[in-house]
């Protein structure tokens, strides 16, 4: 072996713990991209994953926005689904207990069009056996009030943290964050003040497609949300303030194509990832992401993300 190489670490630890919540690995499925945690397992079983992110859901079912809802741009995805989703009933009737005789970790994604609905929400999840609740205050393509216009109003974004965390019991709360705000650490460090276990970041971004020809968004609602690889120097830079200034776990995405990305989050402080969109181009993806991410730690002689986590040099 040559002087200055690293001892391979034989079996490097993976687990990452979100406040109570003690996952197998940071590797999580972010909302919208993994419908509600059982429909892509043959390509990515969820019990392998740290954490499953179901598809936001509202207390009855929303039919969403009309098509075309999702368009590529450039190396990214522009959409406006329009929190299509099956509503709450649904999801516990038909998907969380299969999710749960699997092992899976399930994270219950909600969005409301008042800050009642997200308190409701949440008084009935924490009645169920998810593990923690996603508080979608950040989803940039909604017609009506919510999302994004919540996430980034100081006050709403107190009160909907702090009442949430009061009707969850002993469920941990993540704030899922806006993304594109003048102050992002203000309004994480509200989160963290009014009981978030986790904040989350970021949501995608609020863009516009034009078809030249026919002067036409792309879009039938016109706007809709950016996601993907063009996004990813923005979360790091909102991940790496955040992880900064808070004591609670930051959990990136943005962009995460390769182990590479997930572990740049880390570096900027991360405790735990997401994929979104990366997994809508091969649902495979996550699985051999966790793979990499060991190999990674055991070739460079690491015995946990804890060696690395936040060790970005400014
Ligand atoms: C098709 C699609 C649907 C999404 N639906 C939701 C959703 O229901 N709730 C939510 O919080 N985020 C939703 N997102 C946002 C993603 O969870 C993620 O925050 C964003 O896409 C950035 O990550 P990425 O670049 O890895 O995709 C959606 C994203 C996409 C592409």
């Amino acid at each position: 072996m040559p002087k200055n190489a690293k001892k391979p670490q034989a079996s490097p630890d993976l687990s990452v713990d979100i406040g109570p919540l003690k996952l197998k690995n940071p590797v999580l499925a972010a909302s919208g991209v993994f419908g509600y945690g059982l429909e892509l397992q043959g390509f990515c079983p969820p019990e392998a994953l740290g954490a499953v992110i179901t598809k936001g859901l509202s207390l009855t079912p929303w039919p969403g926005n009309p098509g075309p809802r999702i368009v590529e741009s450039g190396f990214g995805l522009i959409n406006a689904i329009g929190l299509e989703n099956v509503g709450l009933d649904a999801f516990l009737e038909n998907s969380l207990g299969p999710l749960k005789r699997a092992g899976a970790v399930v994270g219950a994604n909600v969005l409301g069009r008042s800050p009642e609905d997200y308190v409701e929400l949440t008084s009935r999840l924490a009645q169920s056996q998810v593990d923690f609740i996603e508080l979608n205050v950040s989803c940039p393509n909604l017609r009506h009030p919510g999302g994004l216009s919540f996430g980034s109003d100081p006050k709403l974004l107190a009160s909907i943290t702090k009442d949430c965390v009061k009707a969850a019991g002993d469920k941990p709360i993540v704030t899922k964050l806006p993304p594109l705000v003048t102050d992002i650490v203000a309004l994480a460090k509200i989160a963290e003040d009014n009981g978030a276990t986790a904040v989350s970041l970021i949501n995608s971004l609020p863009a516009l497609s034009i078809d030249l020809d026919t002067r036409r968004a792309n879009l039938a609602v016109g706007p809709g949300g950016l996601s993907g690889p063009p996004i990813k120097p923005l979360a790091l830079r909102q991940v790496a303030l955040c992880a900064r200034a808070l004591s609670i776990p930051v959990i990136g995405l943005g962009g995460i194509m390769d182990y590479r990305d997930a572990l740049e989050f880390i570096v900027a402080g991360a405790t735990a990832v997401q994929i979104g969109t990366g997994i809508l181009v091969d649902p495979g993806l996550p699985i051999r992401l966790i793979g990499d991410v060991y190999h990674w730690l055991g070739e460079n002689g690491l015995a946990d993300l804890g060696q690395i986590r936040g060790s970005l040099k400014l």
